[in-house]
């Protein structure tokens, strides 16, 4: 019999314990061994729901329970849940978390202080919800070269985009639903305006080059200057606004990560995933591209995830898990805006308008007279781009894929 204590009993802590009940004997199976949830640690009072028995309030119970050999840690944020992590970690106790704002601010360190206590350290759930990601990156492709990552990382603010271009719906109730579902963070500007996806792409760029990349070494931007005017836009050219999250290696072996919305071509399957569906194509030099799909947020979603960490654990036992990356990646970044790409323009002024008349005009019959937008035909670094548009501030602009 494997213990295990579930930290934060919210929508991904008790998605946890209901998998954990829904499918216990298939998890005994898979995992060699019973697993049993013995402590739901939380403050709030959870008389009334299944889990009431389980519950405790103390940390220092799970610490110094010998009984207990994985922790779950579903709280969330980088604070009391780094705490927790550490003293888990450094009690001799594996790790299992969907924290992405734990993982990318933090991984290196956890990291190594799982391997100083022979610990695993697991977060499948942390990057694309319930689609198995990282497990498939660090183990099924480890014979290729991984030059690129670029995915749609955040299913809130795809949910979004979704429902203003396919139902017409105003941000704010998507926005609203998006929550209501349990798709959103507990901030949901962090999901609006790029952090969480941002997070997400940093953990991937760690992924592949094998050492830390954080969020201060990455460009964010998020969906909030995204207007229906652009949708249009883009839609008449046959491209979808998406929220991508994107890191590569340049010729000279730097990382460039950042997170921004651009115009997918219809020709490419990003441009088909909709709602809280996230994609992420992966490029490795013998594999080509590999496409991962699935809902990439959401209670069962995610729990799932996690809950197959926890298995993994137990069943690979003696062996620990933890070999992801290690030490500081911040020497090997570069700024994104070097990354060359077609650009999407829109204005209302009328001599960039003519500046730009060279470059593909979009059509939309829907918008103001006064507003035209363009595609580059050539692509541009930032530099470059700025030296053609000049000092006016476009109404928008995005990178095409
Ligand atoms: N808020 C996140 C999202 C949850 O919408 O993708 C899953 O990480």
């Amino acid at each position: 019999m494997v213990n295990v204590a579930v930290l934060g009993c919210g929508t991904v802590g008790s998605g946890v314990a209901d998998v954990f009940r829904m499918n216990s004997s298939l998890i005994a199976k898979q995992a060699g061994r019973e697993i049993r949830v013995k402590y739901i640690l939380d403050i709030r009072d959870l008389s009334g729901t299944p889990y009431e028995e389980l519950q405790i309030r103390d940390f220092a119970l799970i610490e110094s329970d010998p009984e207990i050999s994985v922790v779950v840690e579903s709280i969330g944020g980088a604070g009391i849940a780094y705490e927790f992590t550490k003293r888990a970690l450094a009690a001799g106790k594996s790790v299992v978390t969907s924290n992405k704002e734990l993982v990318a601010t933090h991984g290196d360190e956890l990291l190594r202080l799982a391997r100083e206590n022979n610990v695993s350290y697991l977060f499948e759930a942390s990057v694309g919800g319930g689609i198995p990601l990282i497990h498939p990156i660090s183990r099924c492709l480890t014979a290729n070269d991984l030059t690129e990552v670029c995915g749609i990382l955040n299913g809130t603010t795809n949910y979004i985009l979704t429902k203003m271009i396919r139902e017409g719906i105003s941000f704010k109730l998507a926005l609203k639903q998006a929550c209501d579902n349990g798709y959103a963070e507990l901030d949901p500007t962090d999901d609006i305006e790029g952090k969480d996806a941002c997070r997400k792409i940093c953990i991937l760029a760690s992924l592949l080059s094998g050492r830390h990349i954080r969020p201060e070494q990455s460009f964010v931007q998020g969906i909030t200057g995204v207007s229906l005017s652009d949708v249009k836009f883009a839609e008449s050219a046959n491209y979808k606004i998406k929220l991508l999250g994107r890191a590569l290696r340049t010729d000279e072996g730097r990382w460039a990560v950042w997170v921004s919305p651009h115009l997918v071509p219809a020709s490419n399957p990003l441009s088909c995933v909709e709602d809280v569906f996230n994609a992420i194509l992966v490029s490795g030099n013998a594999v080509d591209d590999v496409m991962f799909y699935g809902r990439g947020a959401g209670k069962m979603a995610t729990a799932s995830a996690v809950v197959s960490d926890v298995i993994d654990i137990v069943a690979s036992a003696p062996r620990v898990l933890n070999d992801f990356w290690d030490g500081d990646g911040s020497d090997i970044t570069c700024d994104s805006a070097a990354i060359p790409s077609k650009w999407y323009i829109r204005t209302n002024d009328q001599s960039l308008a003519a500046a730009l008349s060279g470059q593909t005009v979009l059509r939309n019959t829907s918008a103001k007279a006064s507003e035209a937008a363009f595609i580059t035909k050539k692509a541009y670094n930032r530099q470059a781009l700025d030296t053609l548009i000049g000092r006016t501030v476009p109404l928008s602009l995005m990178r095409v894929l």
